[in-house]
């Protein structure tokens, strides 16, 4: 599986030849500035994990052009659709799909969801992917929760996306145990860096995933990486 960073939480995962992109958050992001042309990025499906503005940034106009289907809480899906966006897969907490990437479930996550209107937008969510060439999970933005123990019953995961920054989300203390509940040995650490509050020291992040056996992946934003 190929993964290129986006910056925040926005990456896109390339898999069996279907392109899933995540949380697209890019034209607000100074740190992505020059690095990510949002003009070019291709996908097959957007997965959104929750409705706050750091995570939708550029839904509209990346599912316009690409016409991509959109993965996304039902409340998500009719706020979108007022917008002219056509191609959605509604689920909720819970559900999976299963499609032409493999299987897609909808997991709990422990944290807020409003559109930056006002507007009501859904429990968070987290997703458990079981694709033809692996699994993986991302968190979405999530306190560290004991709901993650309930992962291993459902993928046997090469790697999962979690948030690292602390204030919003999980620190890298709790990123680290919410590995150890999912059983995985691989991390991608995302939502850091982007605003003051959440800048992290990633050396330090590396070595403490490290004396806990884990490995901490953080790809330079515009780069990919590849895990077999
Ligand atoms: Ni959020
Ligand atoms: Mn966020």
């Amino acid at each position: 599986m190929k993964i290129t960073y986006y910056g925040h939480s926005c990456f896109l995962i390339e898999t069996n030849g279907k392109k899933i992109l995540f949380d697209p958050f890019i034209s607000p992001n100074e740190l992505a500035k020059g690095k990510v042309d949002v003009g070019s990025i291709e996908c097959d499906y957007i997965a959104v994990s929750h409705a706050h503005n750091d995570h939708i940034a550029d839904l509209e106009s990346i599912a316009k052009r690409t016409q991509a289907t959109i993965i996304c809480a039902y409340e998500l899906y009719e706020y979108f659709s007022k917008k002219g966006l056509e191609k959605f897969r509604p689920m909720n907490t819970g559900g999976k799909w299963s499609t032409d990437f493999g299987t897609v479930k909808c997991v709990s996550a422990i944290h807020s969801s409003c559109l930056p209107d006002g507007t009501y937008g859904a429990n968070p969510m987290g997703f458990v992917f079981n694709t033809y060439e692996g699994d993986f999970y991302y968190s979405g933005d999530t306190a560290l929760t004991l709901d993650m123990q309930l992962i291993p019953r459902w993928a046997d995961l090469k790697f999962a996306v979690l948030p690292i920054g602390d204030n919003f989300t999980m620190d890298i203390d709790d990123a680290i145990e919410a590995a150890n509940f999912v059983q995985c040995k691989k991390v991608i650490g995302v939502h850091y860096d982007t605003f003051g509050y959440i800048v992290i020291d990633h050396q330090q992040a590396k070595e403490k995933f490290a004396a806990k056996g884990i490995e901490l992946i953080l790809v330079p934003i515009g780069e990919s990486i590849e895990i077999n």
